[in-house]
This record gives C-alpha cells, structure tokens and sequence, in this order.
C-alpha cells in the first residue's frame, strides 16, 4: 500500500512568464484528468493585469486561490498534485517557496517571445535543486520564432539540454500538427477550444508515403529535413538523464486548442519523478520511512476580518500524515493535533484522514508556524532547502504611532514569519528594514499591520539593490568586513549577517578587497561553486533589466 502510494504521486509546478499559458494549460490538465468538467473554471486564480495597484481585490482572488493552491487530480491510477505558483510578479517569492515543494516542473514558454526574465529566475531556482523539467511550447496556432532557434535560446540562456520529443510542422496560420518522435506518429491539428481532436495518423517510419498524403509534400520534405537534423544534432531521450535534471524533454502545443496537452501529460506522468528522499540537517528523509515527516512551504492568511483564520500548507515528505494524531513541532518542540487536515482537490476543500509522501495537507494555523517549519513523530531535525532569496526592494521602517511600537515589532516579525516580506535588522533591531520582491507587498503590509495589530508605519526607500549573505573560513577578513562595511550590514530573521549591497559596483569592491569572503544570493547555499554561478546570473539578469 505505502509503496504504490508513493510510486503513483506526481506532485509538480508550473511555471512561466506571465501570458505564456500557465492558467490555460493547468485548466487543460484539470479537464483531461476529470477535475474540472468546464472550460473556465481556473481562471478565477489567475491575478488580473488590471488589478495591479488594488491589492484588496488581489487578496480577494487569493482567497480563491486558497482552494486552487494545490490541484490533486487521478490520472490513469497516479495521484497527480498540481502545485499552483502565483503568476504575479509581486508574489514571485511565494512561488520560489512553493518550487521547494514539488518533485518537477513543466516550464511554459511562449512561441514567439522565447525564454523571458521571469522564466529564467524560476529556472535559476529550479537550478539550485536540480529539479527535473518538462518544457512546453506554446501558442503554435500564432505565428512565432523557429524552433530550432527556441531550443537553442533554452539551451543558452536556461543552461540545460534540450530534447524534442514533438516537433511542429509548420506554425501561425500554417500550422499542420505535431510530428511525435518518440511514438512515431502525426497529430494533426484543427482549432478547438472545447474538445480534444484525437486525429493521429500511426506511422511505420518517415518515410511513409501517409505523412505526403496528411500534410503535403513540401512539408513532409520539410519534416524529415528537421527530424534528420533532430536525431544527428540532440542527445538521444533518456529519462535518467531528465530525472537528473540534465535533459529537458520539449514539447510544442496549443494549449488553449487542447493540442499536444494529452501527449504532454502522458509522457509526464511515465517519467516525472515520484517523491524522492530529502535532506534535513542531520541526515536524508526517504519518502519510505514509517514514520510522518513534513515541512511548511507556504502560510495562506485571510485577511477578511470575519474569518481570521490562517492555513499552514505542509508537503508530506515520508510516512503517512494522519489526522487528529499528535506531530512534534521540531522548532517549537511542541505537540501539535490537527482535527481538521485539508485536501485541495482542485475547487474543492475537504477534510482529510491520511496523506502520502507527495501530498500537500491545509493545517489550521493560530500562529504556531513559520514558512520552513518541520513536523516529525518525534524526532528532532528540520528539512533544508526552503532559502530565501534576496528580495528586490528595501524600506526603512519608521513608526508613526510611538504608542504602538510594541504591536508594530510584533507585526513585523510575524508577518515576516508568513514570509509576506522579508525582515532585516541593523543597530540591535534599532533599524528595520524590510526586503520585498514588489511594491505591493508594502500596501499589503501597511494594511495588515493596521487592521490586525492596531500599529501605523511608514516606510522610507534605501538605496540597497540587492542583500547578500555572506561567509568565509577566515575570521579575520570577517572581523574587518564587518567593521568597514558596518552601515552595509544588517542581519536576517535567523541573525546571520547579509550585505546589502548598493549595485553590482560595491559587491565588486568588497569582493575584491575580501577574496576570502564567499557572497550568496540565498540563505542556503552549498559550494563556492554555487556562489560564484548565482552572482554571474544575478549581474546578466540585472543587466537585462537595465537595459
Ligand atoms: P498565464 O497564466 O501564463 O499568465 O497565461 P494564460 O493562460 O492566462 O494565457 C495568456 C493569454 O494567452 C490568454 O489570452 C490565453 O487565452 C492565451 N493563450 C493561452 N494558450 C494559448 C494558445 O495555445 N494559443 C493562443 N493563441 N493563445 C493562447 P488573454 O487574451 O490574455 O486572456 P483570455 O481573454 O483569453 O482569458
């Protein structure tokens, strides 16, 4: 029973640049899997462009999104859990929190923009933890670039090997379907929202006379000319070496059309990962293990005034999570019961009384968890790999009501806790600066501490572009960095001391005046090597955005 639990869970996100066609292909994966009967029914998740500025009627869809969060569906006897991030810019930290919580992803990339800024940060972290991913074209019925050139962007600027396993014939107007390497068939497209067009032509081989009579001479010639190219220029399809996160699988569609999503999932659910074993910071979790263990990825609060309730999402990483039994609190070292565990089966909560390894359980929170908080049975270790990323904008706190300083402390802190923004503190916590990836998490901020803890503040722009955190084996190159670079110094929730450095210029001076000092991007980092590589990321992205 444990063991099939576990080798049918396929727990994954999706990602992409906002408008590539996250929401239309989840939707699409809902519909083929049965979760959802209408075309529709997801968009109501998605953060509308023109609500920008109006924050309340973004929380407003986030209090649906609640129930969209994690989108468990059956799928040909797998358990599939959909892993929804927020497409939203302002919320990309909430979606690099919820990429430590799934198993593999499926990028999604527009036809005719190619790999875009939020698709390579999403990759960059994708990256770090070797999450292994399933690339999707999309948006072949408009017109778009040539793909061989797609792959070649994606192989360039993502850093991982491309591997088609459908190839387009034709695109835009002249769109014909897809040529299926790996069954050796033709899909042929018509345009159609509403139902799935099954038209495949099996072949014995290329060269069969069926693939002129379908789609003409000209673009059958064409055809075979790509595959030709395909099969001598790309690696071979190995799916060891996709789980390794070393061969990224590529797929070409319309998802809006339900064309090559059947295909997609199929080929997904065969060679995505099941959970796998993870890392704590005394030893491996494997997902087999007897006993229950879990960690928090995200901490949903609502913000309506009438319902206070916060939920605590936990991603079961080994045993079996039930209900209403006592879990050690590791941080805490406390018991906690929860009678009513959530599932999310795309609309729709409901209680649970079991969840495998590869599920996401909806605990009642009054306040006992932070973002990275580990539940066991008992034993004492929490799970890595839930970093933080340097946030992309900082304030200065400063308090408008003096009677009101305690509650605006206590606020701060907890909210930073929910991981809405992110906390530093300089001179003893004198100082407060908070790190956020967009501007509306200062509204959201400023709302929340006024409605719930009754404390006023204002925040004042600092010239920081990025935080790093720093380390070095050489305490004397600490000691002196440290004492010269001490208005540039504050220290993070867990008191480990981070740079805040004012451009790319002022991290180079201090990397050149300190070579033993190793800088990062992230409050988990392994090796030098993963120093060096997310600095030279940082300045490509950074000049991308300058440009
Ligand atoms: P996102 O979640 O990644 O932000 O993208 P979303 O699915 O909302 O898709 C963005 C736009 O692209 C939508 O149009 C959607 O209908 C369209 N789209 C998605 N897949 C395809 C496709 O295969 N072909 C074409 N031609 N368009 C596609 P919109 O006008 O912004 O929204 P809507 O009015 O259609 O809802």
């Amino acid at each position: 029973m444990k063991h099939t639990e576990l080798t049918r869970r396929r727990t994954f996100g999706i990602i992409s640049h906002p408008d590539a066609g996250k929401t239309t292909l989840t939707e699409k994966l809902l519909l083929f899997g049965g979760a959802i009967h209408i075309a529709g029914a997801v968009k109501s998740n998605k953060i509308r462009k023109s609500a920008t500025s109006d924050f309340m009627e973004i929380e407003k869809q986030r209090g649906i999104s609640v129930a969209t969060s994690v989108m468990g569906f059956e799928y040909n006897g797998y358990k599939v859990n959909i892993l929804d991030t927020p497409g939203h810019k302002d919320f990309a930290e909430d979606t690099y929190r919820t990429l430590t919580a799934v198993d593999s992803v499926i990028l999604v990339i527009d036809c005719a923009k190619g790999v875009e800024e939020q698709t390579r940060k999403l990759m960059d972290v994708c990256r770090m933890r070797s999450t292994p991913v399933i690339v999707f074209i999309n948006k072949l019925d408009r017109e778009g670039r040539d793909p061989f050139d797609l792959l070649d962007e994606l192989e360039r600027e993502l850093g991982i090997h491309a591997r088609p396993l459908t190839w387009p014939i034709g695109i835009g107007t002249r769109f014909q379907g897809v040529y299926n390497l790996f069954d050796k068939q033709l899909e042929l497209f018509s345009p159609n929202k509403t139902t799935i067009s099954d038209d495949i032509i099996a072949l014995n081989d290329l060269a069969s006379p069926l693939i002129d009579e379908h789609i003409g001479a000209d673009s059958a010639a064409k055809l075979r000319e790509d595959i030709g190219i395909i099969e001598g220029v790309y690696e071979s399809f190995d799916e060891e070496h996709y789980r390794d996160a070393y061969l990224a699988p590529v797929f070409f569609g319309s998802a809006i059309n339900n064309f090559g999503v059947k295909e997609l999932l199929d080929t997904f659910v065969t060679i995505a990962p099941s959970p796998q074993s993870r890392e704590t910071n005394i030893r491996k979790v494997d997902p087999t293990e007897d006993a229950f263990s879990g960690f928090i990825f995200k901490i949903h609060a609502n913000l309506d005034p009438n319902h206070r309730d916060r939920i605590a999402f936990c991603r079961v990483c080994s045993g079996k999570f039930e209900r209403n039994k006592f879990y050690y609190h590791t941080r805490l070292d406390k018991e906690l019961r929860f009678t009513s565990p959530t599932s999310f089966m795309a609309n729709e909560k409901s209680i649970i009384e079991e969840a495998w390894p590869g599920d996401v359980v909806g605990l009642y929170d009054t306040g006992n968890f932070k973002i990275g908080d580990t539940l066991t049975e008992g034993e004492q270790f929490s799970y890595k790999g839930i970093p933080r990323f340097s946030p992309e904008i900082f304030r200065q706190v400063f308090n408008r009501n003096p009677f009101k300083a305690k509650q605006l402390d206590r606020g701060i802190r907890q909210l930073s806790d929910e991981g809405v923004a992110q906390l530093f503190l300089r001179q003893q916590g004198n100082i407060k600066i908070v790190g956020t990836v967009g501007e509306m998490q200062f509204e959201v901020i400023k709302f929340r501490l006024l409605h719930e803890y009754g404390a006023e503040c204002d925040f004042q722009p600092l010239n920081v572009y990025k935080a790093f955190w720093f380390t070095s084996e050489d305490d004397e190159q600490l000691k002196r960095f440290h004492s010269l670079q001490y208005h540039h110094i504050a220290f993070d929730k867990d008191d480990h001391p981070v740079f805040l450095a004012e451009g790319t210029w002022s991290l180079k001076s201090a990397q050149d005046m300190f070579p033993e000092i190793e800088f990062h991007l992230t409050s988990e980092f392994k090796t030098d090597a993963d120093a060096v590589l997310s600095i030279g990321q940082w300045e490509k992205s950074s000049n991308m955005r300058h440009r």
